[in-house]
């Protein structure tokens, strides 16, 4: 069985408009081949209990690091990203980015020797097995050339050898008079599209 890893970083659950879209992806993803040789995985993050690193697991963490520990808890969020053969990311537009949580769920994934290494030379090499990741997210306003949580991703998908990345979102859903239902439907459209060109690894 494939696997695909949901993040799911909508704080609201079931209220959330990004959840709504990341419910539409899994769907289209499952119908489009998928179905029987695929299983989803999902990391709810507001209720995972990911803490940041703080000193005293920092120091913790190079201690497990330096002498080759790495079945600890602490390395499962790192492990389960390597693993998975599709990651789809579902996170709100808060604050020009994305709710804290996800900072810290990534925080926990970015572990060298895990999720990458420094090769002979000191040049960083992507470990995690994913052919691509979509970020999906929806947002009060218009992003714009703001879009500081999905270029945070891009760049750490570039570290961990995930090679593709997609895009897509809802955007001015709490701008008063804009048809929000016709704004969902056009980025489930842009979903679609995307499942699309995520066929040829499913
Ligand atoms: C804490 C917080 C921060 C937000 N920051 C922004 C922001 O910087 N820009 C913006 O356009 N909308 C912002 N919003 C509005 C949300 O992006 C918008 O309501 C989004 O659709 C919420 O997603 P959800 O329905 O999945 O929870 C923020 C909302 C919250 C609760």
């Amino acid at each position: 069985m494939k696997k695909l890893l949901f993040v799911n970083g909508c704080i609201r659950g079931e209220d959330s408009r990004t959840y709504q879209l990341c419910r539409y992806f899994i769907e289209k993803f499952m119908e489009s081949g998928a179905s029987g040789s695929w299983t989803v995985e999902e990391i709810e993050l507001d209720k995972s209990g990911i803490e940041p690193l703080d000193r005293e697991t920092l120091i913790l963490r190079d201690k497990l690091l330096n002498g080759g520990n790495l079945d600890h808890p602490m390395f499962a969020p790192a492990k389960q990203l390597i693993e998975a053969d599709m990651i789809l990311i579902g996170a709100p537009y808060w604050d020009l980015s994305f709710p804290a949580k996800v900072k810290i769920y990534l925080e926990r994934c970015s572990v060298t020797g895990l999720t990458f290494i420094y090769d002979d030379c000191g040049i960083p090499a992507g470990q995690c097995r994913a052919d691509a990741l979509a970020y999906l997210t929806t947002s009060g306003s218009a992003i714009g050339s703001f879009n500081f949580g999905y270029d945070y991703v891009r760049g750490l998908c570039s570290l961990f050898g995930i090679p593709e990345t997609y895009f897509a979102s809802a955007e001015e859903l709490d701008i008063i008079g804009k048809d929000v239902p016709a704004i969902m439907e056009s980025a489930k459209d842009k979903i679609t599209e995307i499942i699309k060109e995520m066929k040829r690894y499913i």
